[in-house]
């Protein structure tokens, strides 16, 4: 596997890629991989013949006071590596701050995706989509894939890019991937580290609440507040501080109405240190 850390060196060896007949894939990430992680590129294999992979501490999506933890959040650059190495992907595009945002990024050219970024956990983390928008449109010009894979797990996020995609008309077909859990049901995340191993063991009560609630739905439960505070109350029997527990409308995250069968659950809990955010997909049947 290559490394490459300027976008030149990038475009060197795509472009070289591209004019061999390729299909390049990007699997865009922050590293500290997981298992999750691994499975996207897996999956960027599936329909790609060149596997890109980034990594990428973005400053500008931590730019807000409650997920301001960019400072502390884990690098572990040569575990990645090793990660990678085996995982079958070909590139390893891992830029410094300054190559990405040379002149800063408070006055940088920014994408905003509206109404959607402003919702769940954009109310939580002002400014969060934005950040996300733009180093994401940012690595779709430097690297220029044909496909870019991204996890469910991250549901509203890959809401958000999947309208930048088609708005800003990127050329890139975006593919989510579900999410990959722990043994009990914890969606593995890179800030799950922050949590102790008490807490690790507790964190699974959310997963639970999800498919509690799906479970609810599916056998004809309406009642969507009732739900909902159910829910909450039984996280924060558990030791945890919701943020929101919501049922949404799967296609745009407004809110479900009775007609709606494509339906999401979405979560985002503090427990202890860890800020947790799951979610679970389901369709009524008619
Ligand atoms: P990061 O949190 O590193 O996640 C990178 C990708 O892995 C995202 O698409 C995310 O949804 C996916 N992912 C994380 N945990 C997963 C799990 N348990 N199962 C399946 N997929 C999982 O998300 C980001 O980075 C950043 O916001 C980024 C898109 C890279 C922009 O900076």
């Amino acid at each position: 596997m290559l490394t490459v850390n300027t976008i030149a060196d990038l475009r060197r060896q795509v472009s070289q890629w591209r004019q061999a007949g390729e299909r390049v894939a990007l699997v865009p990430t922050m590293g500290n991989l997981h298992a999750g992680h691994l499975q996207l590129v897996d999956v960027a294999k599936q329909h790609a013949t060149r596997v890109v992979v980034s990594i990428f501490v973005n400053p500008m999506q931590f730019s807000d006071a409650s997920g301001g933890d960019f400072d502390s959040y884990p690098r572990t650059a040569e575990a990645d590596r090793d990660a990678l190495e085996k995982s079958g992907a070909e590139l390893l595009f891992s830029p410094s701050v300054n190559e990405v945002y040379p002149a800063g990024f408070e006055h940088v050219t920014r994408v905003e995706v509206p109404a959607i970024s402003d919702i769940l956990c954009g109310i939580f983390r002002p400014g969060h989509f934005v950040g996300v928008a733009t180093v994401v449109a940012k690595l779709f010009n430097m690297v220029q894939p044909d496909v870019a894979v991204f996890g469910e797990k991250d549901y509203q996020q890959l809401l958000v890019i999947r309208r930048l995609t088609a708005e800003l008309c990127f050329p890139v077909e975006i593919i989510g991937v579900p999410t990959v859990r722990e043994a009990n049901g914890l969606a593995m995340s890179s800030r799950n580290q922050y949590l102790t191993a008490e807490e690790k063991q507790r964190a699974a009560v959310l997963y639970q609440a999800l498919q509690d609630a799906r479970q609810r739905l599916a056998s004809g439960e309406r009642d969507i507040a009732a739900i909902e505070s159910a829910a909450e109350k039984t996280l924060e029997a558990a030791g945890f501080r919701p943020e929101y527990f919501t049922v949404r409308r799967a296609s745009d995250l407004q809110l479900a109405t009775t007609d709606d069968r494509n339906l999401v659950v979405l979560a985002a809990a503090w427990l202890g240190k860890a800020r947790l955010i799951d979610n679970i997909l389901l369709q009524l049947s008619l």
